[in-house]
């Protein structure tokens, strides 16, 4: 199957924030999808864009029932290490069900390989669940290597309500 990868445009948003509801409801977080198509117009065209976002888009005639051929999508923004300095994060790399198994994940993922060696980033980084064993093996087969179990980090956040709390803390 022919299909291409090439940056997202204003025109993919609809297709993208799709995309990212499947990738939520794969991951089964549906309900934690907060973003709207706008929050993604802002952040990804505006002057102060936070993240780049590849697709991987079918021919015409694999044209979906929603009227889009989008079958899968790259996040990713860049980030810094003080002891690597630039990163890139990729945050989600997602296929849609009946296009798997026909390197357009991997292309997605070597096209952000691209990205971050053009950027000097010492790294292409990004989360994947634990209890994703084919998504573990795509990209232990890419190169990735799993650093909770080699270096034993964890993954930590403070959630907006603890953040506001944590103000009013210092406030006191
Ligand atoms: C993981 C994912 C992005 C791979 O995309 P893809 O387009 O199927 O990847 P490719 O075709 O480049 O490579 C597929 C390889 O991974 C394997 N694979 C992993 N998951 C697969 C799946 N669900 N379906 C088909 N192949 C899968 C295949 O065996 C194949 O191996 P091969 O290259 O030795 O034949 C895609 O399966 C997907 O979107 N999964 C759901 C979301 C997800 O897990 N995202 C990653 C974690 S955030």
């Amino acid at each position: 199957m022919s299909y291409i990868i090439r940056p997202w445009a204003l025109t993919d948003l609809k297709a993208i924030m799709r995309l990212i509801r499947e990738s939520a409801s794969f991951h089964k977080a549906l309900d934690q999808v907060k973003t709207t198509p706008e929050m993604l117009r802002d952040d990804g065209f505006g002057k102060e864009a936070t993240f780049g976002c590849l697709v991987a888009e079918a021919p015409p005639e694999q044209t979906s029932k929603e009227g889009d051929t989008i079958v899968g999508y790259q996040f990713h923004y860049l980030t810094y290490c003080t002891w690597d300095g630039h990163i890139l994060f990729g945050e989600d790399l997602y296929v849609r069900p009946d296009f798997r198994g026909k390197g357009i994940g991997s292309s997605l993922l070597a096209k952000a390989a691209k990205i971050a060696l053009a950027k000097g980033c010492s790294q292409l980084r990004f989360i994947s669940a634990n209890w994703n064993q084919p998504a573990t093996d795509f990209y232990t087969r890419l190169g990735a290597v799993n650093v909770t179990s080699r270096d034993k980090w964890n993954l930590c956040c403070i959630d907006k309500e603890d953040l506001q709390k944590l103000v009013e803390q210092a406030r006191k």
